[in-house]
């Protein structure tokens, strides 16, 4: 009989998984909204890949350790550089349309640049490049026999047990989930080989993010629960460029805008990134979001301004149709008045610890995409990298895992499946936490993140949050634990969960590097070897 493996998400990460697991397992895949509903669909810039012929692997593993501020994996980003532009040829294979150029001797992949990049090597579709990246896959697996995919159903938490390996020690091992479909408003155990996380990042930690509502955090806060590794979840990157208009709060305005000519500039017209670094608007987006951040307060000003008007028309309207349409929807015509703009929430460098084939501490545990932390981002993602690592993680996870299920089998079965199934008694079930309430306390915490764990930290303003972040976690877990189970409790406890782990990482990090910066520490300390913040303190699993 085949074994079966659990996806846990449908992004770029768990549906590049998912086809490639099919080849030798059933998959069984759960996503809590409609298969689409991803950070993955919203990418706009590209996914960053060598192959350009003025391009080398050596300039994009320097250009990424450049950004991640002495902490990258040097091994992870040479496996996700060298592997990347075959998997993105794979992504063509399977019928992926990229932008093209030229017309000598052929049309060629068409390469953007964006911040903190030497060279043109972002593969995009225009600004619309996740969304062509999902369809691709979705299809895929549509088209696959081997793959289940049930859409509202919400993974709620990883069952794992200690069992005794061949030398009769024991080893945490993850046999499943429990998975709440959200429509029946029941939970059930999916008893699984191999499980794997790709539940993507925890933008709504934040009350101000690019993410879609779906980034809740849930694989870190399921995999802390379970007993993983999680680290650097210090390292938030704030994308700086959002739309600052009310009809389109937090809109990406893509970064590659930036690298086709943008210029960054004050209310008044002046353009003000040639203070703070040599590649000006090109700047690596830390260090564009601090200084907006800290132009903004410098002036009192809402937003500064991203301009455009000077390039030409009918490009901005053919490179960028999705911004420059967004923005037209809300009222403002780009190609011929600058973007009102502010930094925004937008990706978690941190997650669950793992090693070069995405394997977590946890036995029979993957995690891929922005839910792992593999060290290949450091203290700061450069752009683009992201579907990239998801990529090529992913296809190492699923070689990984069948090598795991050749050798060891089909894992025993949980003792006791149903107890945990306790959310479905009926007292629990009649104790209902209304939305209203549930999405009141989500704002509270995600105001307090925002005010007090933001692109600028002090010691001071991070222990305030900490208490109260503690004392939201505590009531969040006491509500979840004595309610019925839904989809906004679910999501609710994680970001509680979540948010703790940020700003306790935060306070472990005595120094300023890379996204996280703190006036009691404004340096970087290199007095000593770089290291990871990993929490819990125990264990110090995957990361080398
Ligand atoms: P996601 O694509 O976020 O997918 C996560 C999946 O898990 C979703 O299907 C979600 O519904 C599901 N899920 C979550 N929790 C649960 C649960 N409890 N149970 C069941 N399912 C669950 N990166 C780049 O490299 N280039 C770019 O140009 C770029 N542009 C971006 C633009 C925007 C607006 C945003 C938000 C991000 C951008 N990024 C970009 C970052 C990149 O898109 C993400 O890091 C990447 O897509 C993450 O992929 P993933 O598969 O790990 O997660
Ligand atoms: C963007 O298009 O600016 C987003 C790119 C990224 O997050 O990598």
């Amino acid at each position: 009989m085949q074994q079966t493996i659990l996806v846990i998400g449908s992004g770029v990460a768990g549906l590049t998984y998912a086809l490639k697991a099919a080849e030798f397992a059933s998959v069984l895949l759960v996503t809590k909204k409609e298969d689409r509903e991803s950070n993955t669909n919203y990418a706009q810039g590209g996914i960053a890949a060598v192959i350009a012929a003025d391009d080398a692997p050596e300039f994009h593993i320097e250009d990424t350790e450049v950004a991640g501020a002495g902490l990258c994996r040097r091994d992870a980003v040479e496996q996700m550089v060298r592997e990347g532009p075959s998997r993105v040829f794979e992504l063509i294979e399977w019928g992926a349309e990229f932008s093209l150029s030229g017309s000598e001797p052929g049309p060629a992949l068409s390469l953007g640049r964006e911040g903190g990049h030497s060279r043109h090597r972002i593969v995009h579709a225009k600004d619309l490049t996740g969304r062509e990246v999902e369809r691709t896959l979705v299809a895929a697996v549509q088209r696959h026999p081997n793959i289940t995919v049930k859409e509202h159903h919400a993974a709620v938490d990883l069952v794992v047990e200690s069992l005794p390996t061949e030398d009769g020690t024991l080893r945490s091992t993850v046999l499943g989930a429990t998975v709440l479909d959200t429509r029946a408003g029941a939970v059930e155990f999916i008893a699984a080989d191999a499980t794997v996380l790709a539940t993507g990042g925890a933008g709504h930690a934040y009350l101000h993010t690019t993410n879609p509502s779906i980034a809740t955090g849930d694989g870190v806060a399921m995999a802390y629960r379970a007993g993983a590794s999680i680290a650097n979840m210090e390292f938030i990157q704030f994308h700086p460029t959002t739309l600052y208009m009310p009809e389109a709060r937090s809109f990406l305005i893509s970064e590659a805008v930036r690298g086709e000519g943008g210029i960054l500039k004050l209310q008044d017209g002046t353009p003000f990134m040639d203070a703070y670094h040599p590649m000006a608007s090109l700047a690596p987006r830390d260090i564009v979001a601090r200084a907006i951040d800290s132009e903004l307060k410098r002036s009192g000003d809402d937003f500064v301004y991203l301009d455009v008007t000077h390039l030409e028309a009918d490009f901005v309207r053919e490179r960028f149709p999705n911004i420059y349409h967004r923005c037209l929807e809300a009222g403002l015509d780009i190609t011929c008045s600058p973007i009102p703009i502010v930094p925004a929430a937008h990706y978690s460098c941190g997650g669950v610890c793992t090693d070069l084939e995405a394997r977590t501490g946890l036995h029979r545990l993957y995690a891929v995409g922005e839910v792992a932390c593999t060290g290949v981002h450091g203290a700061n993602r450069l752009a683009s990298n992201s579907l990239l690592e998801a990529l090529v993680f992913a296809d190492h996870a699923a070689h990984d895992t069948q090598a795991l299920l050749a050798a060891e089998g089909p894992a025993p079965k949980p003792k006791a499946p149903e107890r945990f199934l306790a959310a479905n008694d009926p007292a629990r079930r009649a104790a209902e936490v209304t939305p209203e309430f549930a999405h009141q306390l989500r704002l509270l915490m995600q105001t307090l993140m925002w005010s007090h764990v933001g692109i600028v930290r002090s010691d001071h303003r991070l222990k305030q949050a900490l208490r109260e972040v503690r004392i939201l976690h505590t009531a969040v877990e006491n509500l979840y634990e004595h309610s019925h189970v839904t989809l906004e409790t679910i999501e609710l406890r994680n970001l509680a969960q979540v948010a703790r782990l940020i700003i306790e990482c935060a306070l472990r990090r005595k120094e300023s590097r890379g996204l996280h910066f703190n006036t009691d520490y404004p340096e970087r300390d290199d007095s000593r070897p770089a290291s990871d913040t990993v929490l819990p303190l125990v264990s110090q699993v995957g990361l080398g």
